[in-house]
C-alpha cells in the first residue's frame, strides 16, 4: 500500500488577505503548510504539494491548477504510484497524526472516508428573501474538514471531470460521491480548523500554542 499526501496548497488567499500566499503565510513562528508537513511526512511514504506559480522550487511540489480540486489533480497525477491519497488542504495546521490514522484504518471497505466535526449551531435553510424554509437535523449533520483519505484509483477517476465541475466542488469526497463511490466520516476534533480569514489565523496560533 503506497500511501501518499496530496496538500493543495496553491490558493492566493484572499479573504486572509496576507502579503502573499496563505500557505506560506506565518503562523506561529513557520510557514502555515510546515505544520502540516510534519505530520503528513510521519504517515505517508511521501507528500506532493501544489504551490502556486514562483513556488515550485523545492522537490514535492508541483504548480497548482486554478480551482483547489484542479489542484488536488495535479498533485495525485505526479504520484502514479499511490494506492491511498491522503489528500489534506495547507489551511489547516491542526491536523495530527492520531486524526490521519484513524482514517487510515477507516478506510476498509470504503472509498473514502472523512474526517468531520459535528454540528454545534442549529442549522436552517433560508429563500433568497431570508424567509425560514426549514431547520434541518442536526443530529444527522456534519461539518466536513480535512484529511479526506481515498482510495487512489477511486479519486483518480472522479477528478476526471470538466474544470467547471472541478471548480464547484468545495472538497474531494463530494466528488467521489458523484461518481458513485462510497464515503463515510470519521469525527474529528472541532479544534482541527481552517484558516479563512485574519481571526482564523490567531485562533490557531493559540491552539498551537496551547499545545506545546
Ligand atoms: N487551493 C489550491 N488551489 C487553488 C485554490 C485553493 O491548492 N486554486 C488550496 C489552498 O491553498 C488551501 C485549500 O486549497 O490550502 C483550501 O482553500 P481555501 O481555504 O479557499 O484557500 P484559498 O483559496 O487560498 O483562500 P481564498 O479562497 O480566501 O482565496
Ligand atoms: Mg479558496
Amino acid at each position: 500500500m503506497a500511501v501518499v499526501g496530496i496538500v493543495p496548497a496553491a490558493g492566493s488567499g484572499e479573504r486572509l488577505g496576507a502579503s502573499g500566499p496563505k500557505a506560506f503565510a506565518m503562523c506561529g513562528g513557520r510557514s502555515l503548510i510546515d505544520w502540516s508537513l510534519d505530520v503528513l511526512e510521519e504517515v505517508c511514504e511521501r507528500v506532493v504539494v501544489a504551490v502556486p506559480a514562483g513556488y515550485e522550487g523545492a522537490g514535492g511540489r508541483v504548480l497548482g491548477g486554478a480551482s483547489r480540486s484542479e489542484s488536488v489533480r495535479r498533485a495525485l497525477a505526479a504520484a502514479p504510484e499511490a494506492t491511498v491519497a491522503v489528500v489534506h488542504d495547507a489551511a489547516r495546521p491542526l491536523i495530527t497524526r492520531e486524526l490521519v490514522e484513524r482514517c487510515l484504518e477507516a478506510l476498509e471497505g470504503w472509498d473514502g472516508v472523512v474526517a468531520a466535526a459535528r454540528v454545534a449551531d442549529t442549522i436552517k435553510e433560508a429563500d433568497s428573501s431570508g424567509r425560514v424554509v426549514r431547520t434541518l437535523d442536526r443530529s444527522a449533520l456534519w461539518a466536513i474538514q480535512t484529511p479526506q483519505v481515498f482510495r487512489a484509483e477511486v479519486l483518480r477517476r472522479a477528478l476526471d471531470v470538466d474544470d467547471s465541475v472541478l471548480a464547484a466542488a468545495t472538497d474531494d469526497a463530494s466528488l467521489v460521491e458523484a461518481a458513485g463511490g462510497s464515503v463515510r466520516v470519521v469525527e474529528a476534533p472541532a479544534d482541527n480548523i481552517k484558516v479563512t480569514r485574519p481571526v482564523d489565523l490567531s485562533l490557531a496560533e493559540a491552539l498551537l500554542r496551547a499545545r506545546c
